[in-house]
């Protein structure tokens, strides 16, 4: 089945979706025919996307929602359920980057990143979950986990735990929905995007100004190494199309770049299988003297 035939019609949730990726599978979903609930901490962000989805005649409402709040995101699936309708696909898409080493993060940082990229995960599914179980209609949700979920970074430790938890977190999932009894009608994706234009480097956490200098320039050499990926990375509408296609094929790992990122699984596959210990390729290479 197409990703029209899927998703057309259906109302989706998407966190996060004030810019990027969110916004990128906002924009698809809407062109799909889907009526949307955007949902992130930036008002303004959505108040936008929302009055972009209306003019190009769309159905869209903004909601300010923090993750890490399960209250608030409990509100967001109590609402969406009350006004708008069920949900056909669920986005756990808000989440945020951290650079340094992790000797160097500042407790409020590795709590940023767990709160929102793990515990947001874990409150939309508790919010959305028992409604969609108990709704007969098909249903969706896609927690967003990286290429990074497959891989080890240094410089960037808790996202890339974050990420790794996320897969662990979907593919439990998986297969409780399946025990459950209920995976004829709600079907539980990962989305492993690789490199996707977005804020996302721009936004991250890194270490206090007053730390050594040391930290400070390897979190900062990080920052700008990522940000020069960034100038070569995919056009989130792109990377979007790509994910509904695969989802609606019934894939469970949907690949914003199919060839690169099953690359870094086949990879993953090989150390856990070789048992090799995690080398750090020569452009890793941290050089505190060049920074
Ligand atoms: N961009 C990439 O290359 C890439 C690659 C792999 C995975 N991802 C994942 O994709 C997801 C989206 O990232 P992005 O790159 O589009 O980032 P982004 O920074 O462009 O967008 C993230 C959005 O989430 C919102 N947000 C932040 N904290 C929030 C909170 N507590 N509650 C609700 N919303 C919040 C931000 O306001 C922003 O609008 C993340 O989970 C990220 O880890 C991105």
């Amino acid at each position: 089945m197409s990703a029209l035939e899927v998703f057309g019609g259906g109302v989706a949730v998407i966190t996060g979706a004030g810019a990027g990726i969110g916004a990128g599978l906002a924009r698809h979903a809407h062109r799909l025919g889907m009526s949307l609930v955007l949902a992130d901490v930036d008002a303004a962000a959505v108040a936008l996307l929302r009055d972009e989805v209306i003019a190009a005649g769309g159905s869209a409402v903004d909601v300010v929602c923090d993750v890490r709040d399960p209250e608030a995101v409990a509100e967001l699936a109590e609402r969406t359920y009350r006004d708008i309708g069920p949900v056909r696909l669920l986005v756990n898409n808000a989440g945020v980057e951290q650079f340094g080493y992790l000797w160097d993060t500042p407790v409020s940082n590795w709590n940023r990143v767990m709160d929102i990229n793990v515990s947001g995960v874990f409150h939309g599914v508790r919010a959305f979950l028992p409604k969609m179980l108990a709704e007969p209609s098909q249903s969706w949700v896609w927690n967003l986990s990286s290429i990074g979920g497959v891989a080890a970074v240094p410089l960037q430790a808790p996202y890339i735990i974050s990420k790794h938890a996320v897969l662990a977190l979907t593919e439990c999932l998986r297969l409780e929905v399946q025990l459950a009894g209920h995976d004829d009608h709600v079907h539980v994706q990962a989305v492993l995007p690789g490199a996707v234009k977005s804020n996302i480097f721009e936004a991250a956490g890194g270490v206090d100004a007053d730390s050594a200098g040391t930290a400070v320039s390897a979190a900062e050499s990080q920052r700008e190494a990522m940000l020069d990926i960034k100038a070569a990375a995919m056009d989130p509408v792109e990377a979007a199309e790509v994910v509904f296609e695969q989802a609606a094929e019934g894939a469970f790992y949907l690949l914003t770049q199919p060839e690169y990122v099953s690359t870094a699984m086949a990879d993953r596959a090989q150390v856990l299988t070789t048992q090799v210990p995690p080398q750090l390729r020569t452009t890793q290479r941290f050089d505190p003297d060049k920074h």
